[in-house]
């Protein structure tokens, strides 16, 4: 590795970070981190912190899951690659397929289309979505619906569904076809509603308008986050998800789950969608589907959707989309170990337990400082968010210094956060302690203290 000071000289210069202003990046050099162990890194000048990030919401075993370290060494030794498009596989992505249909089969899923992450997927999700229809002779139905607020990456068509402005308006114009509901977000929402139940009826009706007024006849897809994350962490009320299941089916709509975050234990249970109750006719899955180690990702397909493009004899069902790293051995034997320890360890119980405490220990920071924080987020395991406004009465957001210093203090105490616009946004390792969690929450104490100060 070159020394600190050839990293801090060069920090930014000659690379250009995702979702930043280049800059700006070089004006705020981004932290160097260089280690991690267990929920904790290791920053080039030595600060060891804890990782409320959770890497990218993928860390979810944290820094030291040595049987997927070792499974990824092995297969490297094995079969660094191969690719698994048409005539040709390997060993592991078989292996795995089975897992994750067993892991899946609640959710009423039960094939996978792998993939190298998330935006992957979900380009995958919706060009499925509309081949099914083809295949079934509905070619008329290619539209989209999603969420406003929600992220779903941001390949083109991705960002297109994506339902916040920073990932759309500077690659306008993005795919036609493609429409956006309200989300349940209680804190700001065009209906003036802070009660989550009738919210969730509120942004239904939208979707049974839009429904109406688009003609379910050209609709392809509805795709969501089960619990909005990027946007802001978003949780619904109950009854939302269930109402999106019950219109989609009623309207033949196909209803893609967007597990990338709330996959594999992160809500509290095994998929958001699980959590609501609802079976999806696909889900997207990636980030800790091999625990940050490796890129991969798969798109799991149900049982009436597979039967469409299995039953097939016109040849429209063969599939035109696929990647190098699609089935990578190497993503494969992650994804095993990474499964593996997922359901040794029973994740989704600390998940539960542990994001209680956070979003209990969000509140009561909210109450000592009510001039900076507008909203506290979270009740689905470990996605909680702080929404930080200048003014409480108002709501108007917190300027970016402010912000800035919240994320700073914090670090300086003890604890990496994810700031995003006016949200400090939380996603830890699903492995952490209650110490852990008493520790982010005292450290955001400090941090919302250097916020308000100017
Ligand atoms: C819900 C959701 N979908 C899709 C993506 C895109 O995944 P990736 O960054 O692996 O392409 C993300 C990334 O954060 C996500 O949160």
């Amino acid at each position: 590795m070159k020394d600190a000071n050839f990293l801090k000289e060069n920090n930014a210069r000659h690379l250009w970070h995702p979702m930043a202003h280049p800059a700006d990046s070089l004006a705020n050099p981004p932290d160097i981190i260089v280690d991690g162990e267990g929920v904790r890194i290791r920053d080039i000048d030595g600060n060891t912190v804890i990782d409320a990030v959770g890497g990218l919401w993928n860390v979810n075993l944290g820094y030291s899951c040595d049987p997927i370290k070792q499974a990824i060494t092995a297969q490297l030794d094995r079969l660094p690659y191969y690719s698994i498009f048409r005539g040709t596989t390997n060993d592991l992505v078989i292996e795995l397929s089975w897992m994750l249909r067993e892991f899946f089969a609640p959710d009423g899923l039960s094939r996978a289309f792998f993939t190298s992450g998330g935006s992957d997927g979900v380009e995958i999700a919706l060009r499925l979505a509309r081949q099914y229809h083809k295949i079934r002779g509905e070619a008329g139905r290619v539209k989209f619906l999603s969420l406003k607020k929600g992220y779903h990456g941001t390949h083109t068509l991705g960002a297109s569904v994506n339902g916040n402005a920073n990932f759309r308006t500077q690659y306008e114009p993005l795919m036609p076809g493609c429409y956006h509901i309200p989300a349940p977000y209680t804190y700001r929402n065009p209906f003036g509603e802070s009660d989550p139940a009738r919210l969730a009826q509120l942004c239904l009706a939208a979707l049974e308008d839009e429904i109406a007024f688009q003609d379910p006849a050209t609709i392809a897809a509805m795709i969501m986050e089960p619990v909005l994350g990027a946007g802001g962490v978003i949780p619904p009320h109950e009854s939302f998800m269930p109402g999106v299941r019950e219109i989609c089916a009623r309207h033949g709509i196909l209803l893609i789950a967007d597990e990338v975050i709330t996959g594999y234990g992160r809500t509290g249970a095994w998929t958001g969608a699980r959590r609501f109750g609802v079976q999806p006719d696909m889900a997207v899955t990636a980030k800790a589907i091999t625990n940050g180690y490796f890129p991969f990702g798969a798109v799991m397909i149900g049982d009436a959707v597979a039967e469409v493009f299995e039953a097939d004899t016109t040849g429209r069902a063969a599939i035109g989309s696929g990647y190098t790293y699609s089935g990578h051995p190497v993503g494969a034997a992650a994804a095993i170990a990474c499964l593996r320890e997922t359901l040794r360890l029973g994740v989704k119980d600390n998940a539960a337990d542990r994001g209680a405490q956070l979003y209990a220990g969000l509140q009561g920071l909210k109450a000592a400082h009510p001039g900076i924080v507008g909203d506290v987020r979270g009740g689905y395991g470990l996605m909680c968010a702080l929404e930080l406004v200048a003014d409480p009465d108002s709501k108007a957001p917190i300027d970016k210094r402010a912000i800035a210093r919240v994320h700073r203090a914090t670090y300086e105490a003890g604890v990496m956060v994810r700031v995003s616009g006016p949200n400090v946004i939380l996603s830890p390792p699903l492995v952490l302690t209650e110490a852990d969690v008493a520790a982010i929450v005292a450290a955001l104490d400090i941090g919302l203290a250097a916020g308000v100060a100017a």
